[in-house]
């Protein structure tokens, strides 16, 4: 496998899967606190409340980090602790991050920074959360508080980590946080994602900070499952509904046309204007890829997600590490050019610890195939920059509570010890190579 030699490796987290101290410091409450505490959200009652207590152990896991020895760590600004109702200003917050990634360049890290991985400040929620436009302008002058107090700092800039599934997930289907349940209303929260996006970015370029900033999308490829039009039609619109309706805006300035439906949902929400701040140009695009969807026609010819041909990890997710490739070179053909990083790929499965080591074969299989792809996009010509194994460390994985395990650290959330999984032991090598 070839990799130019300024090719970014890394690891990522997100700061309510990890940091607990959920009312330290003068950090406010956000959504998935309130999501987490209400019964029947979050498989077993799991909170983020301690989590991986990195908010006291970060220099530990800044150590760890070190010791793995990526190029760059992604982590997250949880946006509660900068502004615990949505506006005002807790200094120590920003202090957090600070110590953070003075520890971080110390090391010789880069640090790469979400914006926006999910923990809406609920004060922000109480007042319509993303359904309402007001947010995006929060969004907006929180991420120019972070820029102000870390630009000089910072590597990377991510604005938003998957709007895909704060709207659908959050506002679409209910299954996260805050637990909306209408679908129209879901392209609405879409929009005005994006449409932070948008703000963030136009404040960011009037800053002249010399950092990349861009955008995460969670891209799946959608496959017919047949050769038959109606399938293929199926798996459009699905592609249309989880890539083109995020990709489009971005790189076009305009959702896709063939979306009739998701069109007439959003149509009251968009403004003049605002596509031109949601294409404004990025430095880069961040991908998180897990898996590809299998899809054919309904009755009505409306997709729906066919059983997996090949294995699956514990998310019930395909391995299908072909389609990174055709990921990769779809979105350089279709929406390039435009430098890509992989900001997040792993897998889940159920590991033990025996004799103090975990035989993690699976995961690292996982990762060796995937990157095995990205080397195979790069030599196809696509500008691929960086790959973030997701995750760093075991942590709260949404809905799933502690029972679904993303590291390639373990950690024991009884005592909070780290254990390198066998898949960081080789990830170690990979990248030291
Ligand atoms: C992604 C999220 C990340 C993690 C992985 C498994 O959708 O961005 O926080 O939960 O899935």
């Amino acid at each position: 496998m070839k990799f130019p030699e300024d090719f970014v490796w890394g690891a990522a987290t997100a700061s309510y899967q990890i940091e607990g101290a959920f009312d330290e410091d003068g950090r406010g409450e956000s959504i998935w606190d309130r999501f987490s505490k209400t019964p029947g959200k979050v498989l077993h009652g799991h909170t983020g409340d301690v989590a991986c207590d990195h908010y006291h152990l970060y220099k530990e896991d800044v150590a760890l980090i070190k010791e793995l020895g990526v190029d760059s760590y992604r982590f997250s600004v949880a946006w509660p602790r900068i502004m615990p109702e949505g506006d005002r200003v807790n200094q120590k917050g920003i202090d957090f991050y600070k110590r953070l990634v003075d520890e971080l360049l110390k090391s010789g890290i880069a640090p790469a920074v979400t914006l926006y991985h999910w923990d809406l400040p609920q004060a922000l929620e109480e007042q319509g959360g993303w359904l309402n436009r007001d947010t995006a302008k929060y969004f907006r002058d929180y991420a120019m508080t972070v820029f102000a107090k870390l630009g000089d700092t910072v590597t990377s800039w991510i604005t938003m980590n998957e709007p895909w599934c704060s709207a659908f997930l959050g506002y679409g289907i209910g299954v996260h946080a805050p637990g909306k349940a209408d679908i129209p209303s879901s392209f609405v929260a879409a929009h005005h994602l994006l449409l932070g996006h948008g703000l963030a970015l136009q404040g960011y370029r009037q800053l002249n900070i010399p950092a990349e900033i861009g955008i995460t999308l969670n891209l799946t490829p959608q496959y017919a499952v047949s050769t038959r039009p109606a399938d293929a039609l199926a798996a459009r619109k699905a592609d249309g509904f989880q890539n083109r309706w995020y990709l489009d805006p971005i790189f076009r300035g305009a959702y896709p046309e063939d979306m009739t439906e998701g069109l007439s949902c959003v149509a009251p929400a968009v403004k003049g204007g605002d596509l031109e701040l949601i294409s404004g140009p990025i430095d880069f695009l961040g991908i998180n890829f897990y898996t590809r969807a299998l899809v054919s026609a309904d009755e009505q010819g409306q997709p729906q997600t066919e059983q997996p041909e090949r294995e699956v990890t514990a998310m019930g997710w395909e391995v299908y590490p072909e389609s990174l490739f055709d990921l990769l070179v779809r979105v350089h053909t279709d929406y390039g050019p435009i430098p890509l990083y992989i900001t997040e790929n792993g897998a889940a499965y159920e590991d033990a610890v025996e004799d103090g080591r975990i035989r993690d074969t699976k995961r690292q299989a996982y990762l060796e195939q995937h990157i095995a792809q990205a080397a195979r996009a790069l030599e196809a010509g696509v500008p691929l920059r960086g790959y973030y194994v997701w995750s760093l460390l075991d942590n709260f994985e949404w809905a799933f509570g502690y029972e679904r395990r993303f590291g390639i650290i373990y950690v024991d959330f009884d005592t909070q010890e780290r254990i390198f999984k066998d898949s960081a032991r080789w990830y170690q090598s990979f990248v030291r190579r």
